[in-house]
């Protein structure tokens, strides 16, 4: 499905998508780098900048995260998705108050590292189907930190090395009209 918009936005907007059929091509570790200095330079309350990255690269970080995935999108990130990104956010102000934007900052962050993966010609692909629990505990993540999302980042591979009854979902989605975001309660 191509997407359409209603009104002119750039082309970044719509092309962006997030396939789960990643090659296992590598992904040489500057761009991994270019893609995280675009969320670096995410707005933040105060500019805290609340997120953390926590990066998977090699066969055995990749298979550490691997054991916290959950079996639905183990079906697509197994032995394929080079790189995995889990993001975290720190909860607290530098002075030790709780810091009520940080998930929202982080949010942002993930939002720039996305379009910039794509501007650079890899795929990221989000998922909150994975335990936190368990992440934190295999990667001895101290409780300051929320753990938001898990990211899967490379290049875009084959539709058809995808399972059956994921390959028909391989395609952009789209999106409610505007008209039904705009909302007023009074
Ligand atoms: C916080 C978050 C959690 C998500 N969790 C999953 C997931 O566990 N598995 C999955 O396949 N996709 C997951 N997605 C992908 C969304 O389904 C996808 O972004 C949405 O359908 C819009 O599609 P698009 O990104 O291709 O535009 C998640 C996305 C976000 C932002």
């Amino acid at each position: 499905m191509a997407r359409h918009s209603d009104y002119p936005i750039d082309d970044l907007f719509l092309n962006r998508w997030s396939p789960r059929a990643f090659s296992e091509k590598k992904v040489p570790t500057e761009i991994v780098y270019s893609i995280l200095e675009a969320a670096r330079f995410a707005p933040s309350a105060s500019n805290f900048q609340p997120w953390r990255f926590v990066i998977a690269q090699t066969d055995e970080e990749l298979a550490t995260f691997a054991e916290f995935i959950l079996p639905g999108n183990r079906l697509w990130t197994d032995h394929k998705v080079p790189v995995l990104i889990l993001l975290l956010s720190d909860k607290y102000r530098p002075n030790g108050e709780p810091n009520p934007y940080h998930a929202f900052d982080a949010g942002a962050a993930w939002q720039n590292l996305a379009l910039q993966a794509h501007k650079l010609g890899l795929a990221t692909h989000a998922m909150g189907g994975f335990d936190k629990a368990k992440a934190r505990e295999l990667l001895q993540i101290p409780e300051q930190f929320e753990v938001l999302t898990l990211i899967a980042l490379g290049y875009q591979g084959d539709k058809s090395d995808l399972p059956e009854q994921l390959q028909e979902r391989e395609m952009p989605n789209d999106r409610r009209p505007l008209s039904e975001s705009i909302v007023s309660f009074k």
